[in-house]
């Protein structure tokens, strides 16, 4: 059955959610608040790097089926379902800030026909589903919790073949409804109750950062030792308990989720009267990770850093995404500068300062730009392309010839054998 959906919201689960949904057949309307944005997205320009994600919109606009307006009441006057997709940053204690759900919610309360369905899409804390019932104040509009597990960089996959569709609701009709959204998927739908809904969404988050702290205590383990953590994670995750996903050592985990929701979920724990201390130990190991990595760094560099050049490929969080949001190369390259180096960094998604990198940042309009005259070079985000550049080339550019592969990424024997010391982590 198709559906009149609103999106409201187009950041890239928002955004995401929209052309995904008139994908599999629904008529969608986005809506922003940012005049710029709808412009540019009316012209067919995504404001994001997303994997597949312009071809989609392209395909949703041609068809009729997807559009975009501004604000969100334009898009809520004839919806069947609107879904909010608006930022839940981190508020002062570590909680989930719900101001913009909750304006959101009231600003879109008056022009919603009867009997509409709000959907929280928004990473909220457990109990948001009544917040957003109150803001409403509209007892004919039921709300759902359907939570997003879409990664940066694959999201269009992932939301068209998902592990599972979760569906949280009190109320059956409007849980069946929002689940029918998803018919044309072939994917395992869980309905439950919203703090049910609420609560996979953090505990799946929090489950993944602790698969990957416990890897980076592992690898660093394997340092002390002489093993090899490739090795270990073939061994390990060939147990089918545990699996070989989502446990490639790295210079700490970051983006725009883990961090600010495992502090959330900790605050929410606290609320229910639990100390969570397995998570902040997780957040704590994260923390050491990234000391661990620029401490490889300044050894590299002889173990005083003031004075010397560090070379750093990649800025973004991960691979496929241009978001700099909480990425580990930032807190690492500030570790760095603060010991005195200069730093010249290289990302494929960045060529100019953009907001949350430091203002003494070099960015380099290429790999080799990077690396001239460089005491070390330190690859932080695991781009493809940085495999294939020749380490003869980049020998001759640079002053040392040392290399910290934080994200394992390059070929070491290649490396040596163009005269680099190479160390990469946990082997
Ligand atoms: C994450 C969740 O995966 C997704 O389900 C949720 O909806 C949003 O948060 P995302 O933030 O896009 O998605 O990034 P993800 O691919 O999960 O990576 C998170 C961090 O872990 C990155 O810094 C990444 O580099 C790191 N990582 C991931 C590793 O270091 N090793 C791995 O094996 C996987």
């Amino acid at each position: 059955m198709s559906c009149r959906i609103a999106v409201i919201g187009t950041g890239y689960v928002g955004l995401t959610t929209g052309a995904c949904l008139a994908h599999l057949g629904h008529t969608v309307v986005c809506a922003d608040i940012d005049a710029d944005k709808i412009a540019k997205l009316r012209d067919g320009i995504i404001p994001i790097v997303e994997l597949g994600l312009a071809d989609l919109v392209a395909d949703g606009m041609a068809s009729g089926r997807l559009s975009f307006v501004m604000g969100s009441t334009e898009a809520a006057k004839n919806c069947d379902i609107a879904f909010l997709c608006v930022p839940t940053p981190q508020g002062e204690d570590g909680s989930a800030d719900l101001s913009y759900v909750q304006r959101a919610a009231e600003e879109i309360s008056a022009v919603l026909p009867f009997e509409a369905i709000v959907v929280n899409k928004s990473t909220v804390p457990v109990g948001s589903t009544k917040v957003v019932e109150k803001a409403l104040k509209r007892p004919d509009v039921k709300v759902v919790s359907n939570p997003e597990f879409l990664r940066e960089g694959s999201a269009v996959q992932d939301f068209l073949k998902p592990d599972r569709v979760v569906v949280g609701s009190d109320d059956q009709a409007a849980a069946m409804k929002v689940a029918s959204l998803y018919d044309g998927l072939s994917t395992r739908v869980i309905i439950t109750d919203p703090a049910s809904a609420e609560t996979i969404k953090y505990a799946a988050n929090a489950f993944l950062a602790t698969k990957l702290s416990f890897i980076n205590a592992i690898a660093a383990i394997c340092e002390g030792v002489g093993a090899d953590i490739n090795d270990v994670v073939v061994g390990i995750g060939s147990d089918k308990r545990i699996g070989e996903n989502f446990l490639r050592p790295g210079p700490g985990w970051g983006g725009s989720c883990f961090p600010k929701d495992s502090r959330a979920l900790i605050k929410i724990a606290e609320d229910a009267d639990y100390s969570f201390d397995l998570l902040k130990g997780v957040i704590t190991v994260n923390d050491q990770q990234l000391d661990r990595v620029a401490d490889k760094i300044r050894l590299a560099a002889g173990g005083d850093l003031s004075g010397k050049i560090v070379a750093v490929w990649g800025l973004t969080f991960k691979a496929g995404t241009d978001d700099l949001r909480d990425s580990p190369a930032i807190a690492i390259i500030e570790r760095l500068t603060k010991l005195g180096a200069r730093v010249q960094a290289y990302d494929p998604t960045v060529n100019v300062i953009r907001p949350g990198l430091p203002n003494d940042l070099v960015i380099a309009a290429s790999s080799d730009e990077a690396t001239s005259r460089a005491d070390v070079l330190a690859v932080l985000t695991e781009w493809d392309d940085f495999k294939w550049i020749s380490p003869s080339t980049i020998a001759t550019e640079m002053t040392g010839k040392q290399i910290v592969d934080a994200r394992n990424l390059l070929d070491r024997k290649d490396w040596e054998r163009a005269g680099f010391t190479y160390q990469g982590i946990g082997r």
